[in-house]
């Protein structure tokens, strides 16, 4: 059991008070003094939901059920049974069948069904902010969301936008979609939409600052490390791409496992309560991720709503049939230390969003289990003693998601380098391929749990994010299907090859993997501890030494982020390098047909490649203080990435958003109006006013103990199972006290009871002051393709960014993107194409700590609205100021 020192600012305090007595002789894990400047401040009560008017008729059906249900019944619906406790997927909530209201499927993840038969295997997250196409990042979340539908999941547990990619190492990047807060938020709002309009509700991930793998868990000897961002760098990086999550309506939301300013993700007041439900006014309901929650009471009042998988960590080992809720938290209320209005909110919310996105009519039951592919199986695979039955009905969920899925592996592959047009290729060019990053793994396609090793194709990284293959579309049986002369060298050491002719070209397979903390791959605990940024397998020697024998060289990259590439990208045989990030299941033709010119790349870096990874600051290196809490400090504040390189000067190998094409495009005519027209006003239009919640009318009166009682009939008791229900003896116990008021819960400072009146300046339901999100400025811009030769037609990207005025009273980076478009179809030769780019209020505004608002620092200043297809690369600009743009101008980084 964990139990922390006191005074953490939001109210880390205490455990219940029947939590406290079998504390005692715990160990008391100090807590390290976080940075100056960095805090959680505390934050209470939790804001109910049921304010927003699009979610009022869903609340007003919840209220109603809620209104019936005993206390046992509401906190059976706030945690999961345990895990792998009944229920085939890898969270499983209570139920009350009293009510029909279900037992709920909680499944992984971002790029597909995990642990499962005849899904789709989609490109993961990074490989779909690669494309930078809106549209085709929603096909893709209306693909996931029919597939999680089919399977009977009712939650997608993604996508995830935390981590953000702040670290070039850190693990879990690539099921994000890129290290930019606007192309994070653009992709996880279309990718939620898509989902959610399957009826399935997305859960965004992870509440906030699990930029790194290692120590981001609790244990019995040290807390988690600690995030510590400020309140400016909170909002304009880390917190932008969870309130457009929000505003797309995002059902779920996903707390990280680690402390955010000292105080624990899963019970961070001021990060829940403050930020999420108050400011952002988020409706739905607040998960943990698994096994993070480190105490009752406190998480309760925090903002916590549900318990995943239910169990503690506490214990070191779950499965030891123990919760800080279930049977707890019932306790907790009728003893009093939790408010009944907090329990009737907590399960309002989760019910809320049952009905919010239909899922009261017809939602198929799970039909697959995550815990094992046999037919049969127990049904309770965490019991000691559990009965069998069908667990896998084997329902092929795939429709025709693969041409989706191949059209995103597709759009996603960037073009780095391509000396002299050499791509695209004859299919009858003599090919010599390399690396076995072109074939499938030969012990299986699935043969790693979890894809927990880097056998054969990369098509993913590994851990909770990654799925079952159904099948594998590799590259070499790609090439071979489609050249004439292939010749494959599956080995990462180079091989004696016979003395090239001529027309020879190599193609050389290297590959970079990262993955979840649960597994160490070749020495990697997640992030890229040990390889760094630094292909695996010598990858770098193996293109080093194909390039000293052949004089074309072709790279293919498979990875979930940067990779340095400065041992052999200018070697003069290098002649054309092309990224797949993660393709998923189409790795093969979506790359083969642009080798051969059937179409032209068209996917842009979401994130830099540096020339050395030392061009980043230090702090976004992984840290690590094994001995006490580790202390990750974001003193770059709103500078990363491409932000970072471009304030000091200092010039990437390949800029974020660069990608070439074999069409040739220039960008001309663009226009600039003000939407509508009229100057903006520093600050927003007051946010409108709260409206009262439903909540409120829900009975808070202490619940009878007789509520909480064991059922005395019915109920055949599954060891290690959690249960809401007390013995009759506790329950009347917790009551007595309850009703006496006689042992008070030490509430953490700043604790009250009452709804909060004062409401944030900035807030308003669905993601803040609606304001935020007007139209302020539409650019529009005509794209040519000016390609006279037979080069294959391209999709073009064009990307906004913004720079604000001279002179202003804040530091803002050179550029920051702010919007992208790509077109629809692919661009012949001469064709043209109107691309439109607008940024909101929000886009040319910063975050006044002062204010606590978001102020546009000159609304008749002179921004800059750069227009480009990479960031370095920005040669129009239209100005807010004279409304008018010009073409063909030095970028100005
Ligand atoms: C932990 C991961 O961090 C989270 O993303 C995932 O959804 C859960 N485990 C459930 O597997």
């Amino acid at each position: 059991m964990v139990v922390f020192a006191m005074g953490c600012p939001s109210g880390l305090r205490g455990l219940s008070l029947a939590l406290l007595a079998s504390t005692a002789s715990a160990a008391v894990i100090p807590r390290d003094p976080i940075p100056d400047g960095f805090v959680a401040p505390p934050y209470y009560p939790s804001p109910y939901g049921g304010w927003a008017d699009d979610w009022a008729e869903s609340y007003s059906k919840a209220t109603k059920l809620v209104s019936q249900m005993t206390v046992a019944e509401k906190v059976n619906i706030t945690a999961g049974t345990g895990l792998f406790m009944v229920g085939r997927c890898v969270g499983n909530t209570g139920s009350v069948p009293r009510l029909g209201f279900p037992q709920l499927c909680l499944q992984d993840g971002p790029l597909g069904i995990r642990s499962t038969d005849n899904n789709t295997a989609f490109p993961a997250g990074i490989t779909t902010g690669a494309t930078f196409n809106k549209e085709l990042i929603y096909q893709r979340g209306v693909a996931l969301g029919e597939e999680f539908r089919g399977k009977g999941a009712n939650f997608y547990l993604g996508p995830s936008v935390g981590a953000l990619g702040r670290k070039p190492r850190g693990g879990r990047n690539w099921e994000g979609f890129g290290s930019d807060p606007v192309l994070q938020a653009i992709a996880g709002a279309e990718t939620i939409k898509g989902v959610q309009e399957q009826g399935v509700i997305a859960t965004l991930k992870h509440l906030i600052g699990n930029e790194q793998e290692l120590y981001r868990m609790y244990n019995p000897f040290q807390r988690a490390y600690s995030a510590n961002i400020d309140d400016r760098t909170m909002h304009e990086v880390y917190l932008w791409p969870f309130a457009e999550g929000v505003r797309a309506g995002a059902g779920s939301i996903m707390s990280a496992y680690n402390d955010v300013n000292g105080s624990a993700a899963s019970q961070n007041s001021y990060l829940l309560n403050g930020l999420l439900k108050d400011e952002l006014g988020f409706q739905g309901f607040v998960m943990t991720d698994w096994l993070s929650q480190i105490s009752g009471v406190a998480a309760a009042l925090a903002g916590l709503d549900m318990s995943m998988p239910g169990d503690t960590i506490g214990n070191a080992i779950p499965l030891t049939g123990h919760s800080h809720w279930m049977y707890e938290l019932t306790r907790s209320v009728l003893n009093g230390s939790v408010p009944v209005d907090r329990l009737n909110d907590m399960a309002t919310r989760i019910v809320a969003t049952w009905y919010q996105f239909g899922q009261d009519k017809d939602f198929p039951p799970p039909n697959f289990s995550t815990n094992t592919a046999d037919r049969e199986g127990p049904l309770y695979p965490g019991a000691l003693f559990s009965p069998s039955g069908v667990v896998n009905e084997y329902v092929n969920v795939q429709g025709d998601h693969k041409v989706v899925a191949k059209q995103v592996a597709q759009e996603a592959i960037t073009l780095l380098k391509n000396d002299g047009g050499f791509l695209p290729l004859s299919t009858s060019t003599p090919l010599f391929v390399f690396g076995t990053d072109a074939q499938a793994d030969p012990r299986g396609i699935n043969s790693c749990v979890d894809k927990s090793c880097n056998r054969g194709l990369l098509g993913m990284g590994w851990g909770s994010g990654s799925a079952n293959y159904p099948y594998l579309d590799d590259p070499i049986s790609s090439l071979r299907r489609k050249a004439a002369n292939v010749t494959y060298y599956a080995t990462n050491s180079f091989p004696s090859v016979q003395t090239p002719g001529g027309g020879d070209t190599a193609i050389v397979f290297i590959s970079s993997d990262g993955g979840e903390n649960t597994y160490t791959v070749e020495g990697n605990h997640g992030d890229r501890d040990a390889s760094g940024l630094v292909a695996w397998y010598n990858g770098d020697e193996l293109v080093q030494k194909a390039a000293a024998k052949y004089s074309n060289v072709v790279v293919v990259v498979h990875t979930v982020g940067p990779i340095v590439v400065e041992p052999w990208i200018d070697l003069p045989s290098v002649k054309a390098v092309l990224v797949a990030h993660l393709p998923g299941q189409e790795a093969g033709d979506s790359l083969t047909e642009l080798l051969f010119g059937e179409a032209s790349p068209s996917g842009h870096l979401p994130y830099t490649i540096p020339v050395s990874e030392k061009d980043f600051p230090d702090s976004v290196g992984l840290v690590a203080t094994p001995l006490s809490q580790t202390q990750d400090t974001y003193s770059e504040g709103i500078y990363i990435d491409y932000r970072y390189l471009n304030k000091h000067g200092i010039k990437p190998r390949f800029a974020f958003g660069h990608g070439l094409s074999y069409a040739s495009f220039t960008f001309s005519n663009a226009t600039i109006k003000r939407v509508p027209n009229a100057p903006l006003s520093e600050e927003p239009p007051a946010r409108p006013p709260k409206l009262a919640s439903p909540i409120a009318g829900l009975d808070v009166s202490l619940p009878d103990a007789t509520e909480a009682y064991y059922p005395e009939s019915g109920l055949d008791r599954i060891w290690r199972y959690l249960y809401p229900w007390l013995d009759k003896g506790d329950a009347d116990k917790a009551y007595t006290i309850g009703v006496e008021g006689r042992e008070k819960y030490p509430y953490p400072e700043g604790y009250s009871p009452e709804q909060r009146t004062e409401v944030p300046v900035a807030g308003g339901t669905n993601g803040g002051n609606p304001a935020l999100w007007d139209a302020a400025y539409e650019v529009t811009v005509t794209v040519t393709n000016t390609n006279t030769g037979k080069a294959p037609a391209g999709k073009a990207v064009a990307q906004a960014y913004v720079q604000f005025p001279a002179g202003i009273a804040w530091d803002t980076p050179p550029v920051q993107l702010r919007d992208f478009a790509k077109t629809g179809k692919a661009l012949g030769g001469g064709e043209s194409a109107q691309l439109r780019l607008s940024l909101t209020r929000r886009d040319v505004s910063v975050w006044d700590v002062v204010r606590q608002n978001w102020i546009v620092p000159n609304p008749r200043g002179r921004y800059a609205i750069w227009v480009g297809d990479a960031s370095d690369n920005l040669r129009v600009a239209c100005y807010t100021d004279t409304l008018t743009c010009e073409e063909g101008l030095e970028p100005p980084v």
